[in-house]
């Protein structure tokens, strides 16, 4: 977090404003540092050999994920083009995961083709892939039937969303297990995002380590997925990873007593560590001062930043240009001919037009949600490692948008 005070918040401040100078707003900045310390932070929680597969759904930048990989992490991929750029990135088959949910069947058998580790979701697909291939390793991903999460749409554990095999659908999988002598190596959990409840991970983990005995012949490693919730605000309730690392251990140490195996544990972060790596500056474009409210437009919108208005999110903004200014209460929105709401109140130190503001934790579901609505360019992306500022992605064109378009 930055404050006008303190000499890192100081240099941070100058930083993000030397780098909107250098390449304009909007601007997604990423601090390298910040995302190095977050997965530090997540390897000390838990035990030695536990494998950290980052979820590149939060952000996809091929320098970050190459830096990644440079880190020791594997990758966690939704879709064959996130499993495309993962390779490009010069990430191992063996270290990727895929874990799509609704993805066609070409997309499992050309993961499968490449080896990469396949986590399957779906009764159906479970059954083509099984009569395609004969001995097919997999992961199964089920529904721990658990609803928890920073908004409805992040609960994806619950049991009437979409994702994951179904309780009731398990008896069929083992069924199909046995049928097609598939070699269940992994047990899969995501409970959600945004979650600070540490029973609500430990109930899951606990049913997926319950599966694992299940097919304990098989299995190797236990996947418990990501969502660990982060701090929008200094606030906010911390999650107490240390407590899941030492509880999970626990599990593992079990299912060793019980039955003489010692399962390798499987984690796949995104938010937690990129989310708070991030900053996107934007400009004051106009302000327009009603009776009873101060309207402040900034060059952005949810073209930029879904998660206002998608999540209704609360994120941090800070006047980087005027930090020691008196703060007033304004409603700060965007730039699209559309309800791009950021905040209906954001207390700010005195906005002028031209400002710079910053919205913080703007690092995980941000520019990897972004659009061309409005045929508004997408936002360039730099990153800031040891002192330096490295653009990572350009500003997208006019040609770019166009790139598509049939010829006129
Ligand atoms: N593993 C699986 C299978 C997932 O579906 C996800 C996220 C993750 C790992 C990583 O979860 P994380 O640690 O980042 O919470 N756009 C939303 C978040 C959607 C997450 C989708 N799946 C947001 O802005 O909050």
């Amino acid at each position: 977090m930055i404050s006008s005070h303190g000499p890192d918040e100081y240099r941070m401040r100058e930083s993000l404003l030397n780098a909107a100078g250098e390449f304009e707003t909007p601007l997604y900045v990423y601090d390298m540092h910040a995302i190095y310390s977050n997965l530090q932070n997540i390897r000390s929680a838990f035990s030695p050999g536990t494998q950290i597969h980052y979820a590149c759904k939060a952000l996809d930048n091929g320098h970050v994920l190459r830096q990644l990989r440079e880190w020791g992490c594997g990758i966690d991929a939704v879709s064959q083009e996130e499993l495309m750029i993962a390779l490009r990135c010069g990430f191992e088959p063996e270290d990727i995961n895929f874990t799509p949910s609704g993805a066609p069947l070409s997309e499992y058998l050309w993961a499968l083709e490449k080896r990469i580790n396949v986590h399957v979701d779906n009764l159906q697909i479970l059954e083509l892939l099984g009569q395609q291939k004969c001995g097919l390793q997999v992961s199964l991903r089920f529904n721990p039937q658990v609803r928890s999460g920073g908004h409805v749409h992040l609960q994806v554990g619950a049991d009437d969303s979409k994702f994951g095999l179904h309780a009731e659908e398990m008896d069929n999988v083992s069924k199909l297990v046995k049928k097609y002598h598939i070699d269940v190596r992994r047990i899969h959990v995501h409970v959600g995002s945004d979650i600070k409840t540490e029973e609500d991970f430990l109930l899951c983990w606990e049913k997926a380590f319950a599966l694992a005995e299940e097919y304990s012949e098989t299995v190797q490693i236990v996947d418990l997925g990501g969502g660990f919730g982060v701090q929008y605000f200094p606030d906010d309730p911390v999650l107490d990873i240390d407590r899941l690392g030492a509880e999970v251990n626990k599990l593992v140490e079990q299912h060793l007593q019980k039955t003489g195996k010692r399962v390798v544990l499987m984690l796949e972060p995104g938010k937690s560590i990129v989310g708070n790596a991030g900053y996107l500056l934007v400009e004051i474009t106009a302000i327009k001062k009603l009776k009873n409210s101060h309207i402040v437009y900034v060059n952005s919108g949810f073209n930029h930043m879904l998660r206002p208005m998608y999540y209704g999110a609360h994120h941090r903004f800070e006047n980087l240009s005027n930090p020691n200014a008196v703060k007033s209460t304004y409603k700060l929105v965007g730039y699209l001919c559309e309800t791009d709401t950021f905040s209906e109140s954001v207390e700010l130190p005195e906005v002028r037009r031209g400002d710079i503001l910053c919205m913080y934790n703007a690092g995980a579901y941000a520019m990897a949600m972004a659009s061309n609505y409005n045929s508004r360019r997408r936002p360039a992306e730099v990153a800031l490692m040891d002192g330096q500022v490295k653009l990572i992605r350009r500003r997208e064109s006019l040609e770019d948008i166009l790139s598509t378009v049939i010829k006129l």
